[in-house]
């Protein structure tokens, strides 16, 4: 009788079934979103990564920007500084993506990286009134179904709470294009602070990187009453550190953690898989998050 209790208090999810799909435990994630179900749209929130998880990876086979690398852009920067960014990318990204070097290990490096970007950016004086339109002219890509994704949260009045070591302003008129920047959408990241005149002069607060989210996610997601009393959390992202996001929701009840596996798919497989509780694999769609929502909410 117990068994059969069990199997009818699962939640079954076809997409879930796709090949794509990596869980270690199948069992517990359906459990977990069965649960989520029954307490409902109004205790739940969603934590989301932004760039290469809200955004696309590639798309037809070139790599599609972050919002670091929307700033490219020759409006912006001039030539020797645009050089120096990508280089700094290719020093630092394979650092920050390897398997062999614990967040700790990165976590300084990860600090260099980003602060020499800010400073490099904050040399160029970059213009405000220009930001829009170096967007609409990059390739910047949010993943298949993003509407579906957003409308869906708005529809049921679920928070969503993107927390991004990106550049706050380029994210929010990546999502401003897109029309999905609705008011349930809070957002923690980097944000450009201009001078009077609408010069990029510095960074604001404390700087957000992979792997200090989870400072962010104590010091101010924990503070945001928009999430009080949701805690069931739904959260994605496509880096290690993205984990520590939901590290602010006090009295959390159930957490299901979705991973895309975007880059060095076997070398990072086996971790990926012991660390979120869903990994999706070379998957550049919502469809996951989508059909789990559509079932709990
Ligand atoms: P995320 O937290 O929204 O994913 O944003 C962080 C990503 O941005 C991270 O994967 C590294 C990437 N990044 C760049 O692409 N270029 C840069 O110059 C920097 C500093 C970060
Ligand atoms: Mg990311």
């Amino acid at each position: 009788v117990l068994a059969i209790w069990h199997q009818l208090t699962k939640a079954e999810i076809p997409e879930l079934a796709k090949c794509s799909v990596l869980m270690r435990d199948r069992s517990r994630v359906e459990d977990t979103i069965y649960a989520m179900q029954r307490a409902g749209a109004g205790r739940l929130q969603v934590i989301s990564d932004f760039d290469m998880t809200l955004t696309r990876f590639a798309h037809n086979g070139k790599r599609v920007p972050t919002t670091h690398n929307i700033l490219d852009h020759r409006l912006l920067i001039d030539e020797d500084c645009s050089k120096k960014i990508r280089e700094l990318l290719n020093t630092y990204y394979p650092i920050e993506i390897d398997a062999g070097w614990t967040a700790e290990d990165k976590l300084p490096l990860m600090v260099e990286w980003w602060t020499q970007v800010h400073e490099l950016l904050i040399q160029q004086r970059i213009r405000k009134d220009l930001l829009a339109q170096a967007v609409k002219e990059s390739s910047a890509m949010l993943r298949e179904g993003y509407k579906v994704f957003f409308d869906r949260l708005t529809e049921q009045q679920v928070p969503l709470l993107i927390f991004s070591a990106g550049v706050g302003d380029v994210l929010e008129e990546v999502i401003r294009q897109n029309n999905v920047f609705h008011p349930n959408v809070h957002i923690i990241s980097n944000y450009m602070d201009f001078d009077q005149t609408g010069v990029l002069r510095a960074f604001q607060g404390q700087l957000i990187h992979t792997f200090n989210k989870r400072e962010g996610a104590l010091s101010h997601a924990s503070g945001l009453r928009v999430l009080q009393g949701r805690p069931n959390v739904l959260l994605l992202g496509d880096s290690l550190g993205d984990l520590t996001m939901a590290d602010g929701v006090s009295e959390h009840q159930n957490i299901l953690t979705i991973g895309f596996l975007n880059d060095q798919m076997d070398e990072r497989k086996e971790l990926y898989v012991k660390s979120f509780d869903v990994v999706l694999v070379k998957d550049e769609t919502m469809e996951v998050p989508n059909a789990i929502l559509k079932y709990i909410t």
